[in-house]
């Protein structure tokens, strides 16, 4: 006889098995149905999906060994400490990573067991339907499920004629398991992937050469802050960066990556000994069985939603990165939770005018809300609180002064709109302004909360006090 559960769930990455967790903890039998194994040694599926296996964590973990690197050769001088001889061993370092790796997936098999949650291992496709009930082909067997929620991410988009191996030409996959720094490193993509791994073999010793297509540095971000990151990344860190090109011909030989591009004015070649394409992703619904029942795709190929991610099937239901929205795994885990709740007929919501972005470069980037340039698009009135590290104590003292935190509030209301850091730590401080902005808070507000002192904290007061231009320490 056929499995038959409530809730089945296709992919088990952060948006997948948060939303499996959940729909358990509502009282649902709950399974999840991954089909990759991320070259696990006993071959067996692993879950966590992109994040956890070849995206958020093994990056996170790599880009803190290369600045502790970065840190022994350059910045314990500054306290006085000389240390000779500071090697790396780039095998240690990506051994490391694995482990952190295999501690976090294995960790969701407990977390699945805990709360009940079955794991089919095989690819999950749709067959049909029965009465009220979805048929699931996985990995060839019958799988039946009241509500079905898709949640199978997306893949690297690779460009036409570049082939990657992931040994020489590489995306995220073979760019975080380099088994030695290479001389020289070429980059396709000045995007978050490019900059967070560029700059990890940057300070393994790599020279780094990052070509992007978009004349524009981050054009996603705050002005300010992407001409504060490209003064840091070009001119103090050496990363070279150039904008507007055209890739033409990439050729590997025994020599190493050829890549021939144009800029506005001329043709020229990139020789490189490794190569990594990171040009976004694409939603992955490839043998998803979609037309089997008329599942709808959108004019990008992710899976049409709705605002609580309904899709045009009866009890179907699609999260992460597989629809439209930021492809970040706390943006597809809210999506989780949102779902699981809204089939128990709760008001599950997900706000996505905060959802915070973040590079974890060194300065770290981190935003949430409208850029400067959205908010005269739209022909909004706001005012402007700019503050920099330099003017923090607590900066000063751990040698790490670079960037500041910009406050966008509304000149009529004085709600804050947006809220933009660049500096250490900028990933944990932008949750003050998450919870500020998704409690409709003012500048005002957040100028009259009490910060620890000293803390890096002190900087978002003070740009809160300066909408106002009443900070007290700048
Ligand atoms: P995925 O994590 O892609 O998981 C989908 C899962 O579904 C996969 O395990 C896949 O094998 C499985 N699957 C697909 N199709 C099927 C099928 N038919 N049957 C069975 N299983 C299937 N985001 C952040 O928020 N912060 C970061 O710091 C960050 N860093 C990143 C660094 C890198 C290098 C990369 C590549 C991505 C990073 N991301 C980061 C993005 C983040 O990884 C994704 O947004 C997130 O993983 C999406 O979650 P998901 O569950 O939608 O999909
Ligand atoms: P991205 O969208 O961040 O950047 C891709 C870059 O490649 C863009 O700047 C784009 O203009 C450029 N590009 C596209 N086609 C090109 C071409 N033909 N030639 C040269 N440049 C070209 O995508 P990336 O870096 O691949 O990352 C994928 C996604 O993964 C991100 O969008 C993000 O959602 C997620 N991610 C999130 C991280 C985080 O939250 N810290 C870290 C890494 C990835």
């Amino acid at each position: 006889m056929s499995k038959q559960f409530d809730v089945v769930v296709i992919g088990a990455g952060p948006a997948g098995y948060v939303a499996a967790i959940r729909a358990a903890q509502l009282g649902f039998s709950s399974a999840c149905v991954e089909a990759e194994s991320y070259a696990d040694p006993k071959g067996e599926v692993r879950l966590g999906g992109t994040c956890l296996n070849v995206g958020c964590i093994p990056s996170k973990a790599l880009l803190r060994s290369s600045e502790l690197l970065e840190e022994a050769n350059h910045g314990f001088v500054m306290h006085g400490i000389s240390v000779d001889n500071v090697k790396m061993d780039v095998g240690t370092m990506v051994r490391r990573k694995d482990n952190i790796v295999t501690q976090l997936t294995s960790g969701i098999k407990g977390l699945f067991k805990k709360n009940k949650v079955t794991t089919l291992s095989g690819h999950g496709k749709f067959a049909g339907r029965e009465d009220d009930l979805w048929l699931l082909d996985v990995g060839g067997e019958t799988v039946k499920a009241k509500y079905v929620i898709v949640a199978t991410g997306s893949k690297p988009r690779h460009l036409p004629g570049i082939e990657v191996d992931n040994k020489v030409v590489c995306d995220n996959v073979g760019a975080l398991s380099f088994d030695s720094v290479p001389k020289r490193l070429g980059v396709i993509g000045a995007g978050v992937i490019g900059l967070e791994l560029g700059s990890v073999w940057k300070r393994l010793g790599s020279e780094v050469t990052i070509l992007e297509a978009v004349p524009e540095f981050l054009a996603t971000a705050d002005a300010a802050v992407a001409k504060e990151a490209w003064k840091v990344f070009t001119q103090k860190q050496g990363l070279s960066i150039n904008l507007g090109v055209k890739i033409g011909k990439v050729t590997v030989g025994k020599k190493g990556v050829t890549v021939e591009y144009e800029t506005a004015d001329e043709s020229k070649k990139l020789e490189c000994d490794r190569l990594i394409v990171s040009v976004g992703r694409i939603p992955c619904t490839d043998n998803l069985g979609a037309e089997n029942v008329g599942l709808k795709l959108d004019d990008r190929g992710r899976i049409d939603v709705n605002d609580h991610c309904q899709t045009n099937l009866p009890n179907v239901w699609a999260v992460g990165d597989v629809v439209r929205g930021p492809m970040l795994a706390h943006k597809g885990m809210e999506e989780g939770v949102m779902v699981a709740e809204c089939i128990a007929g709760q008001a599950g919501h997900v706000n996505y005018d905060v959802i915070p972005s973040v590079m974890y470069t060194h300065p770290e980037i981190a935003w949430v809300g409208k850029t400067e340039q959205q908010l005269k698009n739209e022909g909004v009135e706001y005012r402007v609180g700019q503050i920099p590290f330099l003017a923090n104590g607590r900066a000063l003292g751990q040698g790490d002064t670079t960037g500041f935190i910009k406050m966008l509030a509304c000149a009529k209301t004085d709600r804050v709109l947006g809220v933009h850091v660049i500096g250490a730590s900028a990933s944990e401080l932008i949750s003050e302004a998450v919870v500020a902005m998704e409690f409709g808070a003012s500048s005002e507000d957040i100028a009259r909360i009490c910060h620890a002192h000293p803390t890096l904290s002190e900087v978002m007061h003070e740009a809160a006090l300066a909408v106002d231009k009443r900070p007290l320490h700048f």
